[in-house]
Order: structure tokens, then sequence, then C-alpha cells
């Protein structure tokens, strides 16, 4: 097990590092402290051949030029915001909008486009980074100094962990996820339409034509929604079904399947048969926003190779988008006194 750190370009005069962490199974992921980015995770396949599976960038200036969000802490919301509005104990926020009308991933400057500080840790059977923010009371609209913590561990298990906590000064609204974008076979090696996916979710909840949920938390049966048993994700999603063309591909929240509010349970799972790479979602949260990168638009990646449409898939871990605007969705309040805590685990493996 190691953990290296190197300069990796400055933003806002402020210094980003690139950290290098390895597991004693010889995974490696590499996280900068800009964004949290998780810029490379390097897993083997079924013979042992290792490669990147999520999508990135070599330089920080690529990503401080135009990110789709590539590996990124998303913060203060995950997700859209309706309006770009909410109220909350009697006061109505307005914040910043970024797409359209609403609110997306935090706003015009997310948790994904600051610096956090960085701490690396290690212990017996893990390596990791603890990063820190403050979010100061106003920031994009949301009220309170929100004090983050997210904590990215690499195990011998082969789990990418994440630990995310928060603590505010005013009551405020909190809901984080990561955005690693995953293609099993390689980042840069075409599409995810052959991965078999299973989302452990009867339900989803369906969106109008700007993404924002209607509020209905609809049945996946008898839908191309269905992923209870493993399906292609190519296999159903161009059929002609109003969610899929809205979304132009897969762009919805799962309702978690749960029996006890914020138990640790299986969300997903993803299978690429060539590799044979194999990686499962363990969620504390009570929704997955499954993203299959349909406004991938020819970036060039880390390795000189284009990210096209639909080159790679997001498993998002978090409350509903637009929970603020919908009382009837699990609470993102969060209240002084109050600590936010959710665990999301990627474990990966061979079949
Ligand atoms: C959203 C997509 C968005 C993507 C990148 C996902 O979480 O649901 O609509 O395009 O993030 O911003």
């Amino acid at each position: 097990m190691k953990i290296k750190k190197r300069p990796f370009g400055m933003v806002d005069g402020k210094p980003a590092d690139l950290f290098v962490l390895e597991n004693s199974n010889h995974l490696e992921m590499k996280v900068t402290n800009y964004g949290g980015i998780v810029v490379s995770l390097v897993v083997p396949d079924r013979d042992g051949n290792m490669d990147d599976i999520v999508l990135g960038y070599n330089q920080l200036e690529a990503y401080v030029k135009h990110n789709p969000y590539f590996g990124a802490i998303i913060g203060r919301y995950g997700n859209r915001i309706g309006n770009a509005q909410f109220t909350l104990e009697g006061q109505k926020y307005t914040l910043a909008k970024n797409e359209g009308e609403n609110n997306l991933h935090g706003g015009i400057k997310g948790f994904d486009k600051v610096v956090w500080d960085a701490k690396p840790v290690m212990d017996d059977d893990y390596v990791g980074l603890i990063l820190k923010y403050l979010s100061k009371d106003g920031e994009e609209g949301f009220p309170g100094n929100l004090d983050v913590t997210v904590k990215y561990i690499l195990n011998n298990d082969n789990e990418f962990r994440i630990d995310y906590r928060a603590t505010t000064d005013k009551t405020t609204i909190v809901n984080l996820t990561n955005h690693s974008y995953f293609n099993l076979t390689g980042e840069g090696s075409g599409d995810i339409l052959g991965h078999e996916v299973v989302i452990n979710a009867e339900r989803f909840t369906p969106v109008d034509e700007t993404l924002i949920p209607t509020g209905e938390l609809a049945p996946v049966e008898g839908t191309p929604m269905d992923f209870r048993i493993p399906t292609a994700i190519g296999a159903r999603i161009d059929a002609d079904y109003e969610q899929l063309k809205i979304g132009k591909g897969y762009d919805h929240n799962f309702v978690l399947n749960k029996d006890q509010e914020g138990a640790m349970t299986l969300a997903a799972t993803a299978y690429e048969p060539a590799s044979g790479r194999f990686m499962e979602v363990f969620t504390t949260e009570p929704g997955m926003q499954f993203y299959t990168g349909n406004f991938l638009n020819g970036m060039i990646g880390k390795s000189g190779k284009p990210y096209n449409f639909r080159n790679a898939f997001c498993f998002e871990t978090q409350h509903f988008p637009d929970s603020p605007n919908k009382p009837e969705f699990p609470s993102v309040v969060l209240r002084p006194g109050e600590e936010y805590k959710t665990t999301t685990i990627y474990k990966f493996s061979t079949i």
C-alpha cells in the first residue's frame, strides 16, 4: 500500500495536488483535491490486465476549462432543484441558475470546482484521503455555513468507500454525491451499451422536459426502467418510451428498495462481459441517479481518445432530485446540531 503526492497546478491562487493511492492488490486511484475529483481508477480484468475505468483528464487546466463533472464531489445539492428556488422554515431562497431555470449540481461554482483541504490517511487495510471544505453561508444561494468532510478510502477488499459528513450553523439543505463516469472496458473504449446492469429498485421518479421529477414514484415493472434482473444498458435505451426520449437515454433517479431508512444496502451492479469486470454499489442513500452519458460530445480524454455519446455511465447515489420542493420525498434538511452522514461503496471484482 502506498500514497504519493505531487503538484497538479494552481486554481484560484491555491495549489492543487494529485494523490496517488495504491492498495495491496495494486488497484490504483488518483485523486485531486480540486473538486475532490477521482482522476483515474485502475482495476484488473479477469486475466489480471489493468485498465483505467473512469473518464477524466490528465491536466488540471482541462478540468477547470470544461468538466461535465467527471469524478467530482457534487454539492451542496446533487442533481436539480426546480426553478432554482425553495422555501425552508418559511423563508424563500433563490439559488444560482446554471441549467436553464434550474440549479444543477450545486450551481455555477459547486463543490466540484473548489479546492478542498486534503490529508492522506493509511490504516492496516486501506489507503485514503480526507477532504474538507467550508461552504460559506449564501454560497450559490444556499443558507448556512456548511462544514463538509468527505473521506475517500481504497481498501484491500477492492472497495472504494466514500463517507460524507456535514454540519451547519443554520438550517439548510444538503445532498452530496460523487459523479464518476464508469466504463468497465476502460475509459475511451467506446460505448457502454453492452454492460449488464442491475438496479435494486421497484420504482423511479419520472421527470418533466427539464428533468425535474413530477413527484410521482412510478413502478419500473413493464417499462424499460426495469433493471431488477441483469439487463444490457443498450437493450431498451432507444425504446419508444417518453421518459427515455426526455433524458436522451437513462438520466433518472431510482427509488432504492430499503426495509429501513438509512440502511446500507445493495443499490446496483454493473458487469462488462468482455473484461469480466464487475462493480457493486452499496449505499445508505434512498436514491440513485442512473445516467448513461447522454451529453458526452467528443471531448478528448486522458489517453487521447474521444468520449462520445453514451461512452460511460454514472451511478450517483443521492436523495431524490428537487426534494426541497417535494415534501413527500425523503428530507434533505440539515439543522444546527445534527450531522449529515452518508456512505457509498463501489466494490470491484471479476467474474
Ligand atoms: C444529470 C444529467 C447531467 C449529468 C452531467 C447527471 O447527474 O442527471 O442530466 O447531464 O449529471 O451534468
